[in-house]
């Protein structure tokens, strides 16, 4: 398996069915989302710089993400899925000179499909786990043992970002920067639509048949 890149509004799926995705073609998933909370948690300068933004919902500059991303993908081997990224088109651009170095090549772009309402409920009822990242839903997707995560036992909590407001915020910068890359990616014929309605693994059998 190549080189997927998963797309969507924000809540929509892309961290679990990227997970999944990751664990059945043996890929390596990057999330540029991940790695920025990562640098937040880590108070390192860059991750100061940034806290404001993410928690209010407004992407990061496309140099920065770009840094991290590149660096992250040093660090891989084999195929990827790269999770929120790209967001704007510049950031498109710049990973195809990037794969261009690197000899590899995007093999199909997922976009999951969904209706606010339900992006919304998604959202807030997200619970993640502050050691290993791992995503549960209050009540699409609860761990066994209420506020521990079941792979690594770890504190799940809300992120800052997943609340009513800031995700109007997240919705409005993605219909803006983000939904341009729908025709970037439709010209150049990777578009794989996809309805991210129903649960999780009814999903995940919708992304594979089509890949
Ligand atoms: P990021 O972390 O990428 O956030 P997002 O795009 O808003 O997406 P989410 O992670 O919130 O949702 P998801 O689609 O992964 O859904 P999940 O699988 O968790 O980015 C955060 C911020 O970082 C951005 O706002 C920006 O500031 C910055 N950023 C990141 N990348 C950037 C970039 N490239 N450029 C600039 N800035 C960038 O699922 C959501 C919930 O639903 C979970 O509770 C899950 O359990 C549940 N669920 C999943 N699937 C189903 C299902 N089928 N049925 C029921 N429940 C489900
Ligand atoms: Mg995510």
């Amino acid at each position: 398996m190549k080189n997927l890149l998963i797309f969507g509004a924000p809540g929509v799926g892309k961290g679990t069915q990227s997970a999944f995705l990751a664990e059945k073609f043996s890929l390596s998933q990057l999330s540029t989302g991940d790695l920025l909370r990562r640098e937040i948690a880590a108070a390192t300068p860059l991750g100061k710089r940034i806290a404001d933004l993410v928690a209010g919902g407004k992407l990061v500059s496309d140099e920065i993400v770009m840094k991290l991303l590149a660096a992250a993908m040093a660090k891989t081997e084999g195929g990827l899925i790269l999770d929120g990224f790209p967001r704007t088109v510049n950031q498109a651009e710049q990973l195809d000179d990037l794969f261009a170095t690197l000899g590899k090549k995007s093999a199909a772009v997922i976009y999951l499909k969904l209706d606010e309402s339900a992006l919304l409920e998604r959202v807030v009822g997200r619970l993640s786990c502050g050691g290993c990242g791992a995503v549960y839903h209050r009540k699409f997707m609860p761990p066994r043992v209420a506020g521990k995560c079941d792979d690594c036992g770890g504190e799940l909590g809300h992120r800052p970002d997943d609340n009513p407001i800031t995700v109007k915020t997240r919705l409005a910068e993605y219909r803006q920067k983000t939904m341009p890359l729908l025709e970037f990616y439709r010209n150049k014929g990777l578009l794989k639509e996809i309805d991210g309605d129903g649960t999780a693994a009814e999903v995940s059998a919708r992304i594979v048949a089509s890949i």
